[in-house]
């Protein structure tokens, strides 16, 4: 797997890119990272890539030439003259108003040889970008960052992580949370005491079943709590949606009892 990132910040990214999980796989060759410079396909003595727009208002936009320069020389087709059999590669320019970026999207990245991924800036990019090549628009979150970089940093960690190898146990990454719409269980480790609070008894007991079924119980609570919106669309057996919808009255009843006290 091949990532390229494009930016006018290659700084950004030299020092995390060293770092821990990433970094060991990079060292392992698990996959590569190429960072690349956007000014170095601008062609006057500035090093221009960016212009303001046209119809006037604040900011300003990333050029077309220099990205279609560089996309080019990175061996992309204009989507009218697309080679066939190309699929396994994919274009993403950062943007907050992208399509969200989750784990679903996070797992068919990581089936690809190569992701180009364009850091977005100021107002965004000429729009024509998007009429010479297939790109996917893509935000990390519902929120607006200064640049692309801590975006597409985002990108490679949670594709990177999915690559066979990198992680130390693959089967981590699938009991991963969202990987079926519940957010991860609690997990504790040594001591089984502190300042009074123990580890939950199920943990420690070593019975497999009893400890799959603490987690699952114990992640759905987390869910229903942190992100009622994912539980929606969770695979729950029979008895979870029960507990659920328990859970759920009781959430409401607390709810109203406080508004009828306040
Ligand atoms: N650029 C600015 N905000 C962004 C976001 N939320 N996601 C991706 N790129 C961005």
């Amino acid at each position: 797997m091949k990532f390229n990132i494009v930016t006018l910040f290659p700084d950004y990214f030299s020092l995390t890119l060293k770092q821990s999980l990433l970094g060991k796989a990079i060292e392992r060759q698990l996959f590569d990272i190429e960072i690349i410079n956007l000014r170095d396909y601008a062609t006057d003595k500035h090093r221009t890539v960016d212009d303001t727009p046209f119809g006037g208002g604040g900011g300003m936009v990333l050029k077309v030439e220099p990205l279609d320069r560089c996309l080019k020389a990175l061996g992309y087709y204009h989507s009218d003259h697309r080679k066939a059999g190309n699929d396994n590669e994919r274009i993403i320019l950062t943007s907050a108003a992208g399509k969200k970026f989750d784990q679903p999207r996070a797992i068919r990245y990581s089936l690809c040889e190569r992701l180009t991924i364009i850091c977005g800036h100021y107002l965004g990019v000429d729009e024509r970008l998007r009429h010479l090549y297939d790109l996917d628009e893509v935000s990390i979150g519902d929120y607006v960052l200064s640049g692309g970089e801590p975006a597409a940093l985002v990108i490679v960690d949670a594709v990177a992580r999915l690559i066979p190898g990198t992680m130390g146990n693959f089967e981590t990454a699938l009991e991963d949370s969202y990987m079926d719409n519940i957010l991860g269980a609690p997990c504790y480790t040594k001591p089984a005491e502190y300042e009074g609070f123990e580890v939950p008894p199920e943990l420690v007991a070593g019975n497999h079943k009893e400890i799959k079924l603490f987690r699952r119980r114990e992640a759905l609570r987390k869910c229903l709590a942190n992100r009622p919106d994912l539980i929606t669309e969770a695979d729950l057996s029979i008895e979870e949606e029960a507990e659920l919808k328990r859970s759920t009255d009781k959430i409401k009843k607390a709810e109203k009892e406080k508004d009828n006290n306040g």
